[in-house]
């Protein structure tokens, strides 16, 4: 199962996730990429929150990402104000549709608990299936402070075997 990673990151928590799953996906010897989706403008606290609640897109830096060969495409984002970054929905409807047909998971971080945003995960799975691809209900959704792991961790094996596995 070829698999790309396509993250975006404001502070290092999503890309330090993007890499540890790029690792233990190649320590099984699955071929696997990053790739990450840059922001034109980094938004400041409040900006982010306010577009993230109203699922408003913000502008990318424009992507010619080469996802062809991937089966299968991991989605990672930062959680703000309950809701992904909006630049996984820019992303995502920008693309769309050059990716369909292949399957897509959502791996999230935030900094409170986990649990409370599997809504979360929903909603760029909606993005996906708006776009005719299809995802899972199999979601990584970490707790980080600093890029550290603080509560998830246990979660990680069980998302890297769907993957190896499907
Ligand atoms: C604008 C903004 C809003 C946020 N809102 C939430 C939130 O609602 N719940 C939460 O648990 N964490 C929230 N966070 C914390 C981030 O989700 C968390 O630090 C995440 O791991 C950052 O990922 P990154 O370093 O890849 O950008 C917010 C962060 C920002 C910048």
């Amino acid at each position: 199962m070829k698999t790309g990673i396509i993250y975006y990151s404001r502070t290092g928590n999503t890309r330090h996730v993007a890499e540890l799953l790029e690792k233990k996906l190649k320590n099984k010897k699955i071929d696997v990429k990053l790739f990450e989706i840059k922001h034109v403008k980094k938004p400041g606290f409040f900006k982010a929150g306010y577009a993230a609640m109203r699922q408003k897109e913000l502008p990318i830096i424009d992507v010619d990402f080469d996802l062809k060969k991937y089966d299968l495409l991991l989605f990672g984002s930062p959680i703000w104000a309950g809701k992904p970054a909006p630049f996984i929905k820019t992303f995502i409807n920008k693309i769309g549709k050059t990716i369909s047909g292949k399957k897509t998971m959502v791996f999230l971080t935030c900094s409170s608990k986990p649990d409370k945003y599997v809504n979360a995960a929903k909603i760029v799975s909606k993005y996906l299936e708006k776009n005719n691809i299809k995802t899972t209900d199999t979601f990584l959704i970490l707790k980080m402070k600093k890029k550290q792991i603080i509560d998830g961790e246990q979660n990680i094996d069980n998302f890297v075997e769907t993957i190896t596995s499907s």
